[in-house]
């Protein structure tokens, strides 16, 4: 039997209600296989942790996670701590110790789910987001000098290494050429002339290694547009850091919403752990009222399997979540429904089981 051991951390807001339904999903397709098992430890950290404690984790929790097998998280940030400590100190701290310089956000449109965008077929959004997850725009280099005088001034880096941008480059196009799929890079090289022409760069320069894959190139600017008006110009997508989280919030947009959207943070070398998660956050607005939507952390939990290598299950979760989004009887609010976190937990598997 193979074991596979999953820290969980459900952080803040709905992290906890939509986690618990992740994990009762994981746990029922090991049920139904019978030949894994997963061990999940929990962890109370966060930002109620962080009032207590000075802190969002242990001094060592870098140490605690690193001999799990993959690290499943909820949401990080809530009001009364301030988002750049929080975020710094937890989830960001987590994408880098453990070099998880992947992050793949899929934007499909499931059959069932809501999309709000006219004479579009459901067949046209089907994108695969490859975001680069360890420096850009997110290096979290700077510096504020003069801080809280009348000359204060402040620089916020973006770094881009050629090692880190070869990499995320290299990987979307392996799986670009994997999914017989073409292959768009997303920049800004009109404005941004050191690093994002240096990105157009270096896409070039890999590209000539994969003869066998169409590639595009557009401006950020045009790509969001394009990304509403004619989403099937998109296949798999390689873009920087934050250009790569405020699409993804867009592709869930069109995508059937923020309860939906699903991400993977890998390290695709298995040095270290890599992190599921849903890419929305702690939802303040209805955190503690039980109608938080627990599918895009179930969408999470299937790309986990497909990482162990369980592509079988991780296909079967994602099939039972649409089916329930085409039967329509069990939703939360956000998708029209009047459901509870659980019940569409329940209702997810279910539909597993049948
Ligand atoms: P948010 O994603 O938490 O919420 C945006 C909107 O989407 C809200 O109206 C919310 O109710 C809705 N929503 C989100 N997830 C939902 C779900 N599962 N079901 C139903 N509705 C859902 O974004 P925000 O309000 O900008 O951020 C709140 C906090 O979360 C902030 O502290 C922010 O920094 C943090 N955050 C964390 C992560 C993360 O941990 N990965 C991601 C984004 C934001
Ligand atoms: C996401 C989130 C994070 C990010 C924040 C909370 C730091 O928005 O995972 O998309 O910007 O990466
Ligand atoms: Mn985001």
């Amino acid at each position: 039997m193979d074991k596979y051991r999953i820290a969980v951390i459900p952080g803040d807001g709905i992290g906890l209600e939509v986690l618990r339904e992740g994990m009762k999903i994981l746990n029922r397709a090991a049920e139904l296989d019978g030949s894994f098992f997963f061990e999940d430890v929990w962890f109370p950290w966060g930002c109620e942790y962080y009032l207590k404690n000075g802190r969002m984790m242990p001094e060592d929790g870098i140490e605690i996670l690193r001999d799990f097998d993959a690290i499943y998280l909820g949401a990080v940030g809530y009001p009364g701590v301030p988002d750049h400590i929080s975020l710094w100190e937890l989830l960001l701290t987590i994408r880098k110790s453990f070099d998880q310089y992947v992050n793949l956000r899929p934007v499909k449109l499931l059959n069932g789910a809501p999309c709000p965008l006219k004479d579009v077929k459901r067949e046209d959004v089907n994108m695969t987001f490859i975001r680069e997850n360890s420096e850009g725009e997110y290096a979290g280099s700077g510096s504020w000098l003069f801080k809280g005088k009348p000359n204060e001034v402040v620089i916020q880096d973006g770094v881009f290494s050629r090692t880190g941008c070869e990499r995320i480059i290299r990987y979307a196009f392996e799986t670009a050429r994997k999914e017989g799929r073409s292959l768009t890079s997303i920049s800004k090289g009109n404005a941004l002339n050191y690093s994002m022409v240096f990105w157009d760069q270096i896409f070039k320069e890999v590209s000539r290694e994969y003869p066998d894959v169409t590639t595009h190139s557009y401006l950020v600017d045009a790509a969001s547009m394009f990304m509403v008006k004619d989403p099937a110009r998109f296949e798999v997508v390689v873009t920087s850091n934050l250009f790569g989280d405020i699409l993804t919030d867009l592709g869930a947009a069109i995508a059937g919403g923020m309860g939906l959207a699903a991400g993977a943070n890998l390290n695709p070398e298995r040095r270290y752990p890599s992190m599921f998660e849903p890419i929305h956050g702690s939802a303040p607005d209805i955190a503690g009222k039980g109608i938080a939507n627990p599918m895009a952390s179930v969408w999470a939990a299937s790309q986990m399997l497909d990482f162990f290598g369980h592509e079988d299950w991780g296909a079967r979760v994602l099939n039972a979540i649409e089916r329930v989004l085409v039967e329509g009887k069990v939703l939360t609010p956000d998708m029209g429904g009047r459901a509870k976190t659980s019940e569409v937990g329940d209702a997810i598997r279910e539909e597993l089981e049948a």
